[in-house]
């Protein structure tokens, strides 16, 4: 089964426009890496300052082809992006173990 990797921003809350912005116009690059099955970027409503960047890989093995390839590019930022707008962030590896969808009746 597939492996989700979770980047989990801390975004203070006179960021959250720009981190937005910066996601609008991301590279989308990451749609054409080998063994990428899934991405979502997850905003809090509850009160929290930790912005979700959801990722489903087919392995690990992809993943880490991706970090050594064209994430660094995806990262890079343009010239108007003096520093990040999260203050912090952590990587969180799970497997899938079960997955469902809706019945299709
Ligand atoms: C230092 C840690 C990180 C920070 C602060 C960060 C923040 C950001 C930001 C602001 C963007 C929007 C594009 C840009 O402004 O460059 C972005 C893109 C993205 N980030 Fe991160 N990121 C980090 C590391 C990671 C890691 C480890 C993952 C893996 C789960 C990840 C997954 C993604 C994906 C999938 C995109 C979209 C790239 C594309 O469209 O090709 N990020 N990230």
């Amino acid at each position: 089964m597939s492996i989700v990797k979770i980047n989990v921003l801390t975004v203070p809350a006179e960021q959250r426009e720009t981190l937005e912005k910066r996601f609008a116009s991301r590279a989308g690059l990451v749609e054409s890496a080998d063994g990428f099955e899934w991405f979502e970027l997850l905003r809090p409503v509850d009160g929290t300052d930790n912005y979700l960047v959801y990722t489903r890989w087919r392995d690990e093995e992809s993943f880490q082809a991706w970090m050594e390839g064209s994430m660094k590019e995806a990262h890079q930022g343009g010239s108007d992006r003096p520093k990040p707008a999260a203050s912090g962030s952590t990587v969180w590896t799970m497997e899938v173990l079960q997955q469902a969808e809706p019945k299709s009746d």
